[in-house]
């Protein structure tokens, strides 16, 4: 075993391909080296209002597109994580050992503050409660998508304050992010990553049917025109690097170095290049598609969260029974 590795993933009701390529698959191949914990981060979803029917659907229905992704929960920790709610605990004793100045700075509270009417003070100091996920659990990696850079070096200068002042206890996470799919770009808007919160159009689901991924894939936005040697736009790159990344997993990369050619060439369809994407994507997904209807048809969800969020805390208390001597509390 290679040490030991978190990460989570907000209940959101369903990935998308831009967390199972930035993310979720290297979750899953981390499994063969390294001790893991994958956490549904729902305190972290409570940060904007949801309706707690819904957030309470959405956490199961994570769990299954995980374990449907290859998340083997023999194997790693799956739970949920306000089942241990020593995350809460830690996060409040971190806040006291991060800088104000430091959250202001997060890029991540400034986009999903934007616009917003009320801006909660946990979608504030959310960064704080994403460091003690991961110290909690004393893990060194932390495969997640760029976007969670920033977050994870907040994380590190959390662990080296609180070393400081404590004396060493937490080591400093690194993140685990991946050469290529570590930022896909919506479809319909390649100059946005994708994600849920942009709307419909800009995500492909993981579980979504196929007519309505061929749909999002036909009306992707490329750019009007091809001259030979011209520089590729934004949303052509992005179909490029879906297509490298699924047939990267068991298909023909023949095809991408033939589309390829014809974009040098200046002869590239792009309709060719969005059957292509559909193709290989959906040759991926299927499996996991028929993984999920069969995990889901076991009924055993309850149980398998309920047995990892007893393994997480195992984990958690002796971290929180040291960081409470430590810092002179009860
Ligand atoms: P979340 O739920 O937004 O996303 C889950 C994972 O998917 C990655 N990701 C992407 N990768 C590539 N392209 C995209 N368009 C894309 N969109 C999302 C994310 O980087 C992430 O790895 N704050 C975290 C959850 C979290 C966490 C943690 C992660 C809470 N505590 C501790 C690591 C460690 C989040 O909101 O991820």
């Amino acid at each position: 075993m290679n040490g030991r590795v978190f990460s989570g993933a907000q209940p959101t009701g369903t990935l998308h391909i831009g967390n199972y390529f930035g993310a979720i698959r290297n979750w899953a191949a981390l499994q063969e080296d390294h001790e893991c914990v994958y956490c549904i981060v729902d305190y972290h979803a409570i940060t904007i209002e949801v309706d707690p029917n819904v957030l309470r659907a959405a956490s199961r229905s994570m769990a299954l597109d995980l374990i449907a992704c290859g998340i083997d929960p023999e194997r790693s920790i799956l739970f949920v994580q306000s089942a241990v709610p020593e995350h809460t605990e830690l996060a409040w004793i971190l806040g006291t050992v991060t800088s104000y100045g430091d959250l202001t700075r997060m890029t991540q509270f400034k986009d999903k503050s934007a616009g917003r009417k009320f801006v909660s003070a946990g979608l504030f100091t959310y960064p704080v409660l994403q460091a003690a996920d991961i110290l909690l659990y004393r893990a060194t990696g932390v495969p997640v998508g760029k976007d969670q850079v920033q977050h994870l070096e907040l994380s590190r200068r959390i662990a080296r304050r609180f070393n400081s002042r404590y004396g060493e206890l937490f080591p400093e996470p690194e993140p685990i992010v991946p050469k290529k799919g570590a930022r896909i770009m919506s479809l319909a808007d390649p100059s946005i990553k994708m994600s849920k919160s942009a709307g419909e159009a800009h995500y492909i689901g993981v579980m979504e049917d196929e007519s309505s991924i061929r749909k999002k894939i036909r009306s992707a936005v490329t750019d009007v025109g091809l001259k030979p040697g011209s520089e590729m736009s934004p949303g052509v790159e992005n179909l490029f690097e879906i297509l490298e990344l699924a047939t990267a997993e068991g298909g023909d990369p023949t095809i991408v170095r033939e589309l390829r050619e014809e974009f040098e060439a200046g002869k590239l369809l792009y309709s060719r290049l969005k059957d292509a994407v559909f193709e290989e994507l959906i040759r991926i997904i299927r499996p996991i598609q028929q993984r999920r209807a069969e995990v889901a048809q076991s009924g055993k969800i309850e149980e398998i969260l309920e047995e990892g969020a007893m393994r997480a805390r195992e984990l958690a208390r002796p971290t929180i029974a040291e960081v409470r001597k430590r810092v002179g509390l009860g």
